[in-house]
């Protein structure tokens, strides 16, 4: 039975610093039976060097020798042209290559005879999925980080602090969207001492909320039932009314608060905006926006973008949130990798990378490629 080799390359897209391999992870695939590639550098952005790698038991080679020899070429990011062209026949790719997103590069890939396993297709309400879900490993980092960036851009404390000069009132934070982002950023301003209200769509997330210590700010809907729960557990997008009915509500409670996290996001659809311009003139001086849904699309909070931080006229902060993850990239190199040994354990039991279309994880990695 030949032994299978999996590659890990550096990532190549601008800012991105993680990498799907950490030195633990090697270990733990060499023994899982497993030969084990890096490139070169692929880990320096995310502080492990060549050294690690070799020392857990990987070879270290440049791109062109791991192409040559690995079946299995494993990334975060989808890679660039340069890198997908150089691909061949039989080969697997593996990583969050986003072929909703990138249609073309999953397709061309497919043409030339290589198969690719996109880590965002998985089934995540699957249990035996759960280890492997990349989506949620990622955007728990993200969460975590928002908080962190909103209580460093907030100059007051956090917590409620009682002083020989006096007392200090807690800040008051409310998360938008109690999504996996959203719950870690309501877990994270909890143990920096904060008073936490949050709001979601989905009335199940309620109690997740409540269950992190935080409120959960009830919004009536126009509609008296669940109004934002659709297909697969995700949220749908909300009608013109309902929008209208959930910000007038939104909007007062918006405008007290001291740090606004926002992570709302509808599957397939630009993110909702939650935080009009007219309400963020209304929010005192001092206060910190920070908005993980920021993107080209548009994000959470209106004239948000990406990357960028902004001081309004009234002395409001709005951090538009860039790639979080890759700015945590030890932590979130590491879990992402943790995800890849659990899917490659699946996909090679025995050593042996099996590809089975009809299995409900390898086929929803597939995702419809022509078999
Ligand atoms: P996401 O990143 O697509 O969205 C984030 C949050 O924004 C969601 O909770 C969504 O309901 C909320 N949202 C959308 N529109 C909104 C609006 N107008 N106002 C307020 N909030 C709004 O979602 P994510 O974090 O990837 O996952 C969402 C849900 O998917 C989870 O909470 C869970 O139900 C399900 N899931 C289940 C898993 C499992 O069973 N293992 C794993 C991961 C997710």
């Amino acid at each position: 039975m030949a032994t299978v080799t999996v590659g890990a390359v550096r990532e190549r897209a601008p800012g991105e610093r993680r990498v799907a391999l950490v030195p633990e992870a090697v270990t733990l695939l060499r023994r899982a039976g497993l030969d084990v590639l890096v490139e070169t550098g692929a880990g320096s952005g995310a502080w492990f060097t060549d050294a690690d790698y070799t020392a857990a038991g990987a070879t270290v080679v440049p791109l062109n020798e791991l192409y040559a020899r690995a079946d299995g070429v494993l990334c975060v990011a989808p890679p660039d042209q340069e890198t997908a062209g150089a691909l061949r026949s039989g080969q697997t790719l593996i990583g969050l290559l986003e072929p909703l997103r990138h249609p073309d590069l999953v397709t061309g890939l497919h043409r030339r005879g290589v198969r690719t396993l996109s880590l965002d297709l998985l089934p995540r309400t699957l249990s035996r999925a759960q280890s492997m879900d990349a989506l949620t490993s990622q955007a728990n980092i993200a969460g975590y980080k928002a908080a962190v960036l909103a209580a460093d851009s907030y100059d007051r404390f956090l917590p409620m602090l009682t002083t020989a000069a006096g007392t200090m009132r807690p800040a008051q934070v409310l998360v938008l969207g109690a999504g996996v982002a959203g719950l870690q950023a309501i877990a994270t301003a909890r143990r920096l001492g904060a008073v936490v209200t949050a709001y979601d769509v989905r009335a199940a997330s309620r109690g997740e909320v409540e269950s992190l210590g935080a409120r959960f700010l009830d919004v009536q809907s126009p509609h008296n039932e669940e109004p934002g729960t659709g297909q697969g557990g995700y949220a749908r997008e909300l009608t013109a009314e309902e929008q209208q009915a959930q910000r007038a509500a939104l909007d007062a409670f918006i405008a007290r608060s001291d740090i606004v996290v926002t992570t709302a996001q509808v599957p397939g659809r630009k993110p909702p905006l939650l935080v009009t311009s007219a309400v963020l003139e209304r929010m005192h001086s001092g206060s910190v926006v920070v908005d993980l849904a920021a993107s080209e699309l548009g994000g959470n909070v209106e004239g948000s973008e990406p990357d960028k931080t902004g001081v309004l006229a009234n002395g409001v902060t709005v951090i538009g949130a860039g790639h979080l993850p890759s700015a945590m990239a030890t932590a979130a190199s590491t879990a992402y990798a943790r995800n890849l040994v659990a899917l490659l354990r699946h996909l090679a039991p025995d050593g042996e990378l099996v590809l089975d279309p009809a299995d409900e994880i390898t086929g929803a990695l597939m995702g419809g490629e022509p078999s």
